[in-house]
């Protein structure tokens, strides 16, 4: 399956396929083949490095391999360093494309010196994990984390091609598989009735990693995902949608600690929460939201109560200092139906209610 993405005048590919075959092709794309740069992870590449490099060299590619430490820990300017110099020291020209294998992090590392080796090499993503698959590996963003926060040294640089091999979500651990399911229903209810009612039916299949009901949410995730960043590729207005569930659920990831609660766990409770909280003030049109998103949770194994022991007071502090706070108002992405949401400007004295809505059991 190949879903076309335009954004910020790039135009390029997202295919969803079975494994790697087809790929040395796609990436030459009507020019030579040549060199590459494979970069990847002790973890991915002894499990999928050498399929990706057979598919390469059969279609002629000569590819080089670089290797990043594995982990969020290691997101840093430091390994960004160290691999453009990797890059460079291949002697590479402006045409050799980097390719990353791996998750959201190897992804965000890799994409970041493609942007800046030479001032731009073609980037090509083939990502290992499905929060790579539906979310960070579609868009452009790439960058590193600083010791002031997350995220905040980077570029945006849309890749050539993104090349979702399902076959190696097989050897995903379970747990880095739900954090996918969070992204993924976020956009489910960001896309509309379809995606949801998709989710809901193939959630058991899901469970079990079947590659048809896996192809299926994660082409449904991706179109969103390309939807919204193809109408605001610098996220100057709409890409903000994309941040449903995410203000409570970084507050949670805040509150709990980073790494106790996964990110995409953390998403699902705070979507729950979110939408509790829209029902809570009449901006349900479709009151069933929230019983919905619990069962679906519940299907996929996603948590759907803040873990015992988390004070609503911290909460709250955490989801008033949550970055878009602006001049006593909080910005909340808000779903009043699937397919429907809204940001609105929330005055900082509705946060308890928020957190009330969060905490509410079921
Ligand atoms: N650029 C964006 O738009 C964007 C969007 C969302 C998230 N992100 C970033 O993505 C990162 C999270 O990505 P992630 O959840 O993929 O984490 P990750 O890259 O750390 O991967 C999770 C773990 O799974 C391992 N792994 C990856 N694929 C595997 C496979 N097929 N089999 C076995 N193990 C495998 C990884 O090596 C790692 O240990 C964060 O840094 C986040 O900031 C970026
Ligand atoms: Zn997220």
């Amino acid at each position: 399956m190949r879903i076309p993405v335009a954004v910020a005048g790039a135009a390029y590919d997202v295919v969803i396929a079975e494994d790697f075959g087809g790929l040395g092709a796609a990436m030459a794309a009507g020019r030579d083949s040549g060199r590459c740069v494979v970069v990847t992870n002790p973890v991915v590449g002894p499990l999928h490095a050498a399929a990706l490099l057979h598919e390469l060299r059969g279609a002629g590619w000569q590819p080089e391999v670089v290797e990043l430490p594995d982990g969020e820990a290691n997101k840093t300017l430091e390994t960004w360093q160290a691999l453009v110099q990797g890059i460079l020291a291949l002697r590479i020209d402006r045409h050799t494309p980097v390719v990353a294998l791996g998750g959201g992090v190897t992804g965000d590392i890799a994409g970041f010196a493609a942007a800046t080796a030479l001032r731009g090499l073609p980037l090509v993503q083939v990502p290992t994990t499905l929060l790579a698959m539906v979310d960070s590996s579609v868009g452009g963003k790439t960058g590193v984390n600083a010791p002031q926060g997350k995220n905040l040294v980077g570029a945006f640089h849309q890749p050539a091609l993104v090349w979702a091999a399902l076959t190696t979500l097989r050897t995903l651990p379970d747990d880095e598989l739900r954090c996918g399911f969070g992204e993924v229903v976020k956009h489910a209810v960001l896309q509309g009735e379809d995606a949801l009612a998709a989710c809901e039916a193939l959630a058991p299949a899901l469970v079990r990693r079947d590659a048809s009901a896996l192809a299926r949410v994660v082409a449904d995730s991706v179109r969103t995902k390309a939807a919204v960043v193809a109408e605001d590729p610098l996220e100057n207005g709409r890409r903000a949608v994309l941040n449903l569930g995410h203000t409570l659920g970084h507050a949670l990831e805040a509150v709990c600690g980073y790494g106790t609660l996964r990110h995409g766990e953390a998403v699902a409770i705070g979507l729950l929460g979110v939408t509790r909280y829209a029902a809570a003030r009449g901006w349900l049109d479709t009151p069933d939201l929230p019983d919905r998103l619990l069962a679906l949770s519940l299907a996929l194994g996603l948590p759907t109560r803040v873990p015992a022991g988390v004070e609503p007071g911290a909460l709250a502090a955490a989801v008033g200092f949550d970055k878009k706070r602006a001049r006593g108002m909080l910005r909340l992405v808000v779903p009043s139906a699937p397919g429907r949401v809204d940001l609105r400007s929330i005055p900082v004295e509705e946060v308890p209610l928020l957190v009330q809505a969060l905490l509410s059991d079921p």
